[in-house]
């Protein structure tokens, strides 16, 4: 419990620097589909919830740029871990929206929560838990559903059962709803037509090295997986209406080699 407590201390202080470092080399990728995110959003496994910022916002009458209401009416998101939390609150508080926390999973947030019954800036809800198992939901989460929108960033890498993972997702989406994601994964074989940025890097070598790494890395990241074929688990999926995504393969530094990305969207049938 004590070691659990720190892991996850470690983790939050280590990803106030990290999550700045990765959004500069990713945004530029979730900037093709965040702000195409609109309606009831559910988001699983915010962090900081820093990509906030690149959902539509619009300039309010004090002259500050706020999240869109004509765009996203209800936020919620889904982190297991409550050391995220003071920042979270912070992000979502500067993007315009009124923070309350689920205290069924999460007591300690009626003290800290913003959220008041005559405001009507967006809602934004905290709930503390996950999706890892199948048919057993928060209660706040299912409250909340069908969710219009649904995304994880860089999440599915860590969540214990990413298959359940996924079909909580498909259950909680309204039908035509979208599932938006981004998320590192092993290295997509060469040749494979999805890749849209190759940038010559040796697929076979790179994807070995993930493999050989993924204990070491799973240790000291806080569970993270390297090595998740987690474009394809979603494709394979079989329920989506239509399913679009592709792979880059960043070469910025010897980091991003172990990290090539997978993003896009998928889609649940009307
Ligand atoms: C690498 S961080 C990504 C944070 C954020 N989405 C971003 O893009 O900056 C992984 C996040 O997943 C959360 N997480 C860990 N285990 C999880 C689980 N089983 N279910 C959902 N989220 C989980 C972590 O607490 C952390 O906030």
């Amino acid at each position: 419990m004590a070691l659990a407590y720190a892991y996850d201390w470690l983790f939050s202080t280590f990803w106030i620097i990290e999550s700045k470092r990765n959004d500069d080399k990713v945004n530029v990728y979730r900037n093709m589909i965040w702000p195409d995110i609109s309606g009831n959003v559910l988001e699983l496994g915010p962090g900081y919830a820093q990509s906030l910022k690149l959902l539509r916002h619009t300039t309010m009458k004090d002259g500050s740029e706020s999240i869109d209401p004509a765009f996203i009416q209800a936020y919620t998101v889904i982190e297991p871990n409550s050391f995220m939390y003071g920042g979270l609150q912070k992000n979502a508080e500067d993007n315009g929206f009124r923070v309350k926390y689920d205290t069924l999973s999460y007591p300690e947030g009626a003290a800290v929560a913003t959220m008041a019954t005559n405001d009507d800036s967006i809602p934004f809800v905290i709930v503390k838990g996950t999706l890892d198992e199948f048919n057993n939901i928060p209660k706040a989460v299912l409250d909340g559903a069908p969710y219009d929108s649904i995304l994880t960033s860089f999440s599915l890498c860590t969540v214990r059962n990413p298959k359940a993972t996924l079909k909580n997702i498909f259950k909680l989406l309204r039908p035509g709803g979208t599932y938006y994601f981004i998320e590192h994964v092993r290295q997509p074989k060469a040749n494979d037509p999805l890749v849209i940025e190759d940038n010559g890097v040796n697929a076979w070598f790179w994807g070995k090295v993930q493999d050989c790494i993924n204990p070491v890395w799973k240790l000291v990241g806080h569970g993270c997986n390297v090595n998740r074929r987690t474009g394809e688990t979603i494709s394979k999926m079989g329920c989506w209406n239509d399913i679009d995504y592709k792979y880059v393969r960043p070469t910025i530094d010897i980091q991003s080699r172990v990290m090539p990305l997978s993003f896009g969207r998928a889609t649940k049938a009307k």
